[in-house]
Formats: structure tokens, C-alpha cells, sequence
């Protein structure tokens, strides 16, 4: 059994969906459900058949031990987190308390459980932390890609939550010795993301006929994986990872934004062509820049490829094209996600 957090959110839900499809090894599940969190993302699985949820918060101590005692977990995956950028610059303690506070408890409550197992159980132990390379900071254009080794240059209230807690998980394993696995990965795109991150949204406002909105010059630089890549990443750290190291993951695919808007475009005029056969880029506005935006990421997937021979199963073309045609195929979702009726989901699947 493993125990997931943050286990309803876009690429927790993705991992535990691909899990069950591939192991029989039982999952329990413990969210928050914050506005980000849609247990409609695990609609397909059904409660109970290899799959537990657990509603609450990484800060609860007592609940995260009493999971952790109860349950018996071979490993914990940390994806809890506040994710988003911009609302962190809008409203940044969200991100002190989960992704900082957050962690520090399950950290705790994860050294405790592990200290009272024995022998083999406590050997094999793991305890993953997902984090990002928004920790790095920003590069130039000719910079090289951020290695594992790269200084940690945070800009956002974000990426600095992140870094924090990576710091933490670094300590808990040099003073502790608990048995941490670091992830830190490029931007994630696929099924069930948030429509407020870019992909998403632009695939939303274009078929519902709204501004596709540019910040700044839209010449910011990220690094796209596919979301089941990352998963695939993280199964293969888990299995195979060295005890307090951390890995990079990104899928080589640096894009500028506006590149990336564009390409959603042409897919959409393809694939779903506006009635007055107009093409979608016209909808693109530039608006305001966001405060502090890094300008480019990129990660060098060197050392994951080399020491664990992972590789991303998909190019950009193949995974967007994938995404776009998810969207089109599961418009009910966002329709639930943009209404806000998701949160409507427990009440109906589980009667409280
Ligand atoms: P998300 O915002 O879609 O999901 C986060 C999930 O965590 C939600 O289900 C939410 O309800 C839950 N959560 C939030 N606070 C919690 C708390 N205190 N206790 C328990 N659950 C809580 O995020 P995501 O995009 O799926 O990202 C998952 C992880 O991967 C995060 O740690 C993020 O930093 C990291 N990451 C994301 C990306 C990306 O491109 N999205 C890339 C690299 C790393
Ligand atoms: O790099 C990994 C990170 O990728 C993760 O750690 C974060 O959790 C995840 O949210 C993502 O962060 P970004 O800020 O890169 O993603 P976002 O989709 O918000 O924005 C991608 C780029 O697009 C960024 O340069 C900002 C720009 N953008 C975004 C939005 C929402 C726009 O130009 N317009 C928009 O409306």
C-alpha cells in the first residue's frame, strides 16, 4: 500500500489513475479538496476497489499519523501543494501554510511512523517529495538547462514555498536519515488540469469564444512534459531512485508561449473549426505582464535518463494533440470545473 497526498489535484490524479491501471498495490488517498482538488478527476475508480480517499490536510498531524499507523503505507508521495503561480501573488499564505507548514507536519508525522518500523519494512521506506523547477529561478536565453546541482533562485511566493520545502525534506534526510527521493519537473500539461493554468484556459477560451489572454510579450520560455510522463518519472524514482537524491524531469520541449498559444489554435481550427470558420488566433490579446515573471525554464533531464533510465513516451506534438482532443471529449468536466459545480461531487458520490 502507498499513501498519496494532493492525491485529487491535477497530476495526483493522473498518478493514482495510471497506478491502479498498472499495480494492485492499494491507494490511499488523503486531499484536502481545495478549489483545486475535483474527486470527478476519480470518478472512474471506485472507492474501496484499490483506492481509499481521505479528506483532510497534510498540516493535520494526527490525522496523517493516524493514516500512516492505520494503514501501513511502503512509501508516501507528496503532491499536496498550492500550485499556482499567479494566485500566489495575489494571496500568498495559502502557500506558507500547506506547502511550508504542510510539509513540515507530514514530514514529522511521516519520521515518526518510519522510526517505529522494523527491519526490512523500515529499509524499504520511501517518502517522495514532487516538487518543481520553478525553485531555480529564471534563466537567460543561452543559459545551459538547470541541472540537479543549479543554485536555488526562487522569484514567486510560489516557487519560494517550494523551495522551502524541498529545503525541509533535504534536512529530514541528513539529520534524520528518513529516506526522501527529491522530483523537480518542468510545466505539466494534459487531462484534468485547472483551466486557470495556460494550456487549459486557452483551450477553454477559445471554444467558449473568450480573449486568449497573453501576458507581457508571450516570448517567456517553459519546458512542457505530458502529464503521464511525469507520472511514469515518478513510479520509476520510487522504484528505483538513490535514498536523498533529487531528480529533474522535463520532456526537452522548450516553447515560447506564444508558440504553444498558437499551436492550440491550429489544432482547435482543425479539429473543432469556429462556426464562422474564422481562425482562433484572433482571439489572442496581450495583457498585463505578471509581477516578476521568469523568463525562461528548461530542465536538463540528463541524470534521471542516465541512473534510471526513464524517457519521456511523448513529444510535445503527439501529447498536445492528445490534450486538445481530451477537452473536446470531456467538455462536461469543464463545464462542472468552470461552474463550480465539482464541488457538488463528494455530496453525490459519497452522500456526505
Ligand atoms: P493542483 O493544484 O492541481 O493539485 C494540488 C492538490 O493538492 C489538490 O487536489 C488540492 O486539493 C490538494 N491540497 C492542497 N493543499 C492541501 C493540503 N494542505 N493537504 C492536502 N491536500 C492539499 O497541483 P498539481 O499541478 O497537480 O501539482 C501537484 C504537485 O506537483 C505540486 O506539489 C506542484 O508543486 C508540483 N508540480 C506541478 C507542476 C505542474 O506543471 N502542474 C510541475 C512540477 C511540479
Ligand atoms: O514549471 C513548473 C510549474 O509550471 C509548476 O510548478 C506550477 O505548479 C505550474 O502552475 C506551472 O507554472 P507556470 O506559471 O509556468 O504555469 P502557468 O500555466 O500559470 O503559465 C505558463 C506560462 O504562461 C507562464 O509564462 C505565464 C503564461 N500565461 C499564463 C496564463 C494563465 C499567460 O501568458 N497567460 C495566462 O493566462
Amino acid at each position: 500500500m502507498i499513501l498519496v497526498t494532493g492525491g485529487a489535484g491535477f497530476i495526483g490524479s493522473n498518478f493514482v489513475l495510471d497506478w491502479l491501471a498498472q499495480s494492485d498495490e492499494f491507494v490511499i488517498n488523503l486531499d484536502k479538496l481545495t478549489y483545486a482538488g475535483n474527486l470527478e478527476n476519480l470518478a472512474s475508480i471506485e472507492d474501496g476497489l484499490g483506492h481509499h480517499f481521505v479528506q483532510g490536510d497534510i498540516a493535520d498531524a494526527d490525522l496523517v499519523s493516524r493514516l500512516l499507523a492505520g494503514n501501513q503505507p511502503r512509501a508516501v508521495i507528496n503532491f499536496a501543494a498550492e500550485s499556482h503561480v499567479d494566485r500566489s501573488i495575489h494571496g500568498p499564505e495559502d502557500f506558507i501554510q500547506t506547502n511550508i507548514v504542510g510539509t513540515f507536519r507530514l514530514l514529522e508525522a511521516v519520521r515518526a511512523y518510519w522510526n517505529g518500523l522494523d527491519g526490512k519494512d523500515r529499509a524499504a521506506f520511501r517518502f517522495v517529495h514532487v516538487s518543481t523547477d520553478e525553485v531555480y529561478g529564471s534563466l537567460g536565453k543561452d543559459d545551459p538547462a538547470f541541472s540537479e546541482s543549479r543554485r536555488y533562485e526562487p522569484n514567486s511566493p510560489y516557487s519560494a514555498s517550494k523551495a522551502a520545502s524541498d529545503h525541509l525534506v533535504r534536512a529530514w534526510y541528513h539529520t534524520y536519515g528518513l529516506p526522501v527521493l527529491t522530483t523537480n519537473c518542468s510545466n505539466n500539461y494534459g487531462p484534468y488540469h485547472f483551466p486557470e493554468k495556460l494550456i487549459p484556459l486557452v483551450i477553454h477560451h477559445a471554444l467558449a469564444g473568450k480573449p486568449l489572454p497573453i501576458y507581457g510579450d508571450g516570448q517567456q520560455i517553459r519546458d512542457w512534459l505530458y502529464v503521464k510522463d511525469h507520472c511514469s518519472a515518478i513510479r520509476r524514482v520510487l522504484d528505483a531512485g538513490k535514498v536523498g537524491e533529487t531528480y529533474n524531469i522535463g520532456g526537452w520541449n522548450e516553447k515560447p508561449n506564444l508558440e504553444v498559444v498558437h499551436t492550440l489554435c491550429a489544432i482547435l481550427d482543425e479539429l473543432q473549426p469556429r462556426a464562422d470558420a474564422r481562425p482562433y488566433r484572433e482571439q489572442i490579446t496581450y495583457v498585463k505582464d505578471r509581477p516578476g515573471h521568469d523568463r525562461r525554464y528548461a530542465i536538463d533531464a540528463g541524470k534521471i535518463e542516465r541512473e534510471l533510465g526513464w524517457k519521456p513516451a511523448e513529444t510535445f506534438e503527439t501529447g498536445i494533440r492528445k490534450t486538445v482532443r481530451w477537452y473536446l471529449d470531456n467538455q462536461a468536466w469543464v463545464r462542472n470545473v468552470t461552474s463550480g459545480a465539482y464541488r457538488e461531487w463528494v455530496g453525490k458520490q459519497y452522500g456526505n
